[in-house]
């Protein structure tokens, strides 16, 4: 079972008392009666989570047969899951080349992980930078995610740090942490014609806003920087590169997971009963609880 921090916001909207949580599973088919699939095949999809169950719609089903073995089958949920198709889906979108010098927001955890390793290793990027909650996490980025710059975003000014480090600008910003000061420091960062792919904005997923159903987050940008710098800016959500609607996902990933240029990095939590704890640990800043995609065995 995954947890996901896009969780946050469907479990407080869908949830109900009594009934299973809903979120990404990977598991094996144990009897088909459907055309596709047979039995032994290995899957991942979105459904209630539950230990075994029948399934009469395989809409959300990805076959993952072939691209991981039964005993590794967590890596469904991490680099051939949703949260490895968020680092491809930013990568495809924004096309980022080997001249782009990149910026991670959020560079150690399960899509941070991936991004890393694909623009230093796949891409072959100019320069990766990436920026975490704590200083044990930027160790590990460095030495395992493939990035050559990290830095605690919790110690100075977050701006500052990162002109230092890219002083001719940011080419591409995959930003995952929202709020204020990191996007508006992914703005103001930026070279001429720089791509901001927002893809999440974790630092507001817990803000307390008991009259609004949906997320509101107040973010203050300068107009006249993304104007004048021709910047682009796109939000975007995985899922028309997961479902193989967009790009080659499983098949790129697969192939360079093959040759060694994508490495899984995961943190398996327990037993159903801790599912609320491993959630919980996406929403904490600085902690050193997990790197890379956090999964819970049952
Ligand atoms: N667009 C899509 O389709 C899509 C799909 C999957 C995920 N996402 C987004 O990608 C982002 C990362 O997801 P993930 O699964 O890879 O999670 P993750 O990075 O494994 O875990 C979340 C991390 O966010 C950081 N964080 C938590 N609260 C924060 C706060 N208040 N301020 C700053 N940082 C905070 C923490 O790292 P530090 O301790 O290092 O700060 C935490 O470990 C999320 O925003 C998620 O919504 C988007």
């Amino acid at each position: 079972m995954s947890v996901d921090p896009y969780m946050r916001y469907t479990i407080k909207k869908h949830g109900q008392k009594g009934q299973p949580i809903q979120g990404f599973v990977t598991g094996k088919i144990l009897k088909s009666k459907h055309a596709d699939w047979s039995e032994g095949d290995l899957f991942g999809a979105n459904l209630p989570f539950s230990t075994v169950q029948q399934v009469t719609d395989c809409g959300s089903f990805q076959n993952l047969t072939g691209y991981v073995e039964e005993s590794q089958l967590s890596l469904g949920l991490g680099i051939f899951g949703l949260t490895g198709c968020t680092a491809y889906a930013a990568f495809d979108l924004m096309q980022v080349t080997e001249k782009d010098t990149v910026w991670v927001a959020d560079c150690c955890g399960a899509v941070g992980s991936v991004a890393g390793q694909l623009a230093k290793n796949v891409k072959k990027c100019k320069q990766v930078v990436g920026t975490c909650g704590n200083d044990l996490k930027c160790a590990v980025a460095k030495e395992r995610f493939g990035y050559d710059a990290v830095f605690n975003c919790h110690e100075g000014v977050l701006l500052d740090k990162i002109k230092a480090l890219a002083p001719t600008g940011i080419d591409f910003c995959l930003e995952l942490v929202g709020g204020t000061e990191h996007l508006s420091a992914a703005v103001e960062s930026m070279a001429p014609h720089g791509r901001i792919a927002l893809g999440g904005a974790i630092s507001g997923y817990n803000l307390t806003q008991p009259d609004k159903t949906e997320w509101k987050l107040d973010v203050t940008l300068n107009e006249m920087t993304i104007l004048f710098h021709q910047i682009k800016l796109e939000g975007f959500k995985a899922m028309p590169w997961l479902s193989g609607e967009r790009g080659s996902f499983l098949e790129d990933m697969h192939a360079w997971y093959k040759a060694g240029l994508i490495k899984p990095e995961e943190t398996v939590v327990e037993g159903m009963n801790k599912w609320p704890e491993a959630f919980a640990m996406l929403f904490q800043t600085g902690n050193e609880h997990h790197v890379g995609k956090v999964v819970v065995e049952v």
